[in-house]
């Protein structure tokens, strides 16, 4: 693998193939309002995910379930203005695919004709194969999503690893490869085993994104309020912060508050004569 500068170039699909085949790593981070999409462009971020994970650091629910599709799209619609080269994949929300590829086609194509998007992101491997063909065919690019799937913990229990014991580690490898049979162009491996995460990455030609899955992938993805301290509920062992951004504002608000109250804000020269 090389470290290598950003190109100025629209990044798509195609060129994250490109990059998996040169050995560059793809850094991915998550989107969700036009402010910090623009910063984010700006830093060189090739993909930016507008993840359902708006639902637990943006509207404070506790999983990703309620998300709804009328959410995405003003999301995704905020990130889109001021994205200029990052690739921007959205999620498609909780039963927004599940139901019938037809119905998971009408919501990707909104996504795609209200919103802007260049990609979705599903979660799950071998019962949604059938969806991520049909909207790949309707030239639809989908990102895979395997391992721990938050959309599903109702069904798992909890936040565990996944793919520790044989079975589900075969299950992620069988449907890495068939999801990229189906026509993905790239898939997210959240909270495995690095050692699987590796076999994965090395069964398939098109990138794999990892988010606790270890450095032997191809690209890496966090949740941007995570790894910016902004958001600090919980803190996944996965996600390294690169600042304290609840502190700084925190710390921001109190200085503000006590000039307020102690007279000092406005100065004269905050004010007009
Ligand atoms: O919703 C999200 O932000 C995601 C990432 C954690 C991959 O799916």
């Amino acid at each position: 693998m090389s470290t290598h500068r950003p190109e100025s170039r629209k990044v798509t699909t195609e060129g994250l193939r490109r990059m998996k085949k040169r050995g560059e790593r793809i850094a991915c981070l998550t989107a969700y309002d036009a402010l910090m999409a623009g910063i984010l462009d700006a830093s060189g971020i090739d993909v930016l995910l507008v993840g359902d994970s708006a639902g637990t650091v943006v509207q404070g629910l506790d999983t990703t379930i309620q998300v709804t599709l009328d959410q995405m799209l003003y999301h995704c619609s905020m990130v889109t203005r001021a994205v200029k080269r990052a690739l921007v994949v959205c999620d498609l929300p909780f039963m927004t695919f599940q139901v019938s590829a037809e119905e998971a086609l009408r919501c990707a194509g909104r996504l795609f004709k209200e919103a802007g998007a260049e990609a979705v992101k599903l979660e799950g491997g071998k019962p949604f194969c059938g969806v991520v063909q049909r909207l790949t065919e309707s030239g639809i690019p989908v990102m895979g999503h395997l391992g721990l799937t938050p959309q599903s913990i109702h069904h798992f229990g909890t936040y565990r690893v996944r793919g520790e014991d044989e079975n589900e580690a075969q299950q992620i490898l069988d449907d890495a490869k068939r999801l990229e049979d189906a026509g993905a162009f790239a898939i997210v491996l959240e909270k495995i085993p690095s050692d699987l995460a590796r076999q994965v990455a090395e069964s398939v030609e098109i990138p794999i994104i990892g988010i606790g899955a270890g450095v032997d992938v191809d690209g890496q993805i966090l949740v941007t309020h995570d790894m910016l301290g902004l958001f600090t509920r919980f803190h996944p062992r996965f996600v390294r912060r690169y600042a304290e951004i609840a502190k700084e504002m925190g710390s921001a608000f109190e200085a503000y508050a006590s000039d307020v109250r102690a007279g000092k804000f406005p100065s004269a020269d905050e004010s007009y004569d």
